[in-house]
Parts: C-alpha cells; sequence; structure tokens
C-alpha cells in the first residue's frame, strides 16, 4: 500500500476528472489518494507521500489559476522537500507549440527546485491525441508506483 497526494490544477475539467479517477482506481488497489482541488503549500507539510502533480495548462504555458497560489508559494517560500519523490502528468494542446504541456514543465522545475525527487518520465497528454485522458492516465500511474522506492 502507498498513499499519495496528488496536486490537481484544472481549467475545465479534465485534469480534475483524471485525478478523480486515478483515485478511484488506486483505491481499489489499496493504494489510499488524497485529491487536493484546492492545494495550498501548507498540504505539502501534512504528511511525507510520493506527490503526484495532476494539471492542465492555460493562458500560454501557464499553470490554471487554482494551482497557482501553490506553484507561487513553492517558488517564493522553496519550503524545502529533500528527496520526497514525485511525478507529473499534464494535460495540454500541441497545437499550442512552444507552450505544449508548459505548466508541467513549471511544476517540475519548482519541485526540483526545492529539492524533491523525479520518479519517471512526465506524462504528456495531449488534448489533439485523445479526449479521454484518463485512459492513459491510470496505466501511467500504474507503473509510477511500482518505480516509486
Ligand atoms: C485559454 C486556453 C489556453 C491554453 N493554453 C495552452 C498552452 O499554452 N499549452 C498547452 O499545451 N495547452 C493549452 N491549452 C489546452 C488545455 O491545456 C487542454 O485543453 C487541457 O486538456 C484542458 O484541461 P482542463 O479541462 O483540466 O483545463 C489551453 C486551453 C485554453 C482553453
Amino acid at each position: 500500500m502507498t498513499a499519495i497526494t496528488l496536486i490537481v490544477g484544472s481549467v475545465y475539467g479534465g485534469a480534475l476528472q483524471t485525478a478523480r479517477t486515478i483515485r478511484k482506481e488506486l483505491a481499489a488497489e489499496g493504494h489510499p489518494v488524497k485529491v487536493l482541488e484546492a492545494p495550498r503549500i501548507a498540504d505539502l507539510a501534512a504528511d511525507d507521500n510520493p506527490l503526484l502533480v495532476c494539471t492542465s495548462t492555460t493562458g500560454e504555458g501557464e499553470v490554471p489559476p487554482g494551482l497557482l497560489p501553490f506553484y507561487l508559494d513553492l517558488r517564493e517560500q522553496m519550503p524545502m522537500q529533500q528527496g520526497r519523490p514525485f511525478g507529473v502528468i499534464v494535460l495540454g494542446d500541441s497545437s499550442y507549440g512552444d507552450t505544449f504541456c508548459g505548466a508541467g514543465d513549471l511544476m517540475e522545475e519548482a519541485l526540483l527546485e526545492v529539492a524533491a525527487r523525479k520518479v519517471g518520465d512526465t506524462l504528456k497528454i495531449d488534448a489533439l491525441e485523445t479526449t479521454e485522458p484518463e485512459a492513459v492516465a491510470v496505466p501511467w500511474v500504474r507503473e509510477w508506483l511500482a518505480r516509486l522506492p
């Protein structure tokens, strides 16, 4: 059993629905998942669970408004997360070109800066390729879980 904290950023609900499906699937397999739909920096201190980010991209490669306070506080306050495992699932749309899945890159950078440890490659889900992000995300999360220390 591995408890996970899932940090969500979503504008239109795709990433949120993906996160909720992940929680449901993993709970059925005995892994409790805490979904933070409006994450705050203080949530990081509540436990030492591995962190999974599931966010979409908005603006020009930006983090959704609901995740922005967490992101900005992470950058400004830099609460060290030495060695804490994390993974990134990011939704985007490749028609946005250079900013494709930019929110995932921002979250990765910010977490690496506080010394968290990335596990697995970022899963980038392209809205042009799939309308069911959860169908791609759930198998990815199972593999990610297996790679956790
Ligand atoms: C106003 C707006 C701006 C967007 N900007 C980007 C972007 O810069 N890069 C990207 O990869 N996707 C961008 N997207 C695409 C969304 O990230 C994508 O549709 C995603 O699946 C939405 O997930 P959500 O329902 O959780 O918000 C943008 C979408 C909208 C509506």
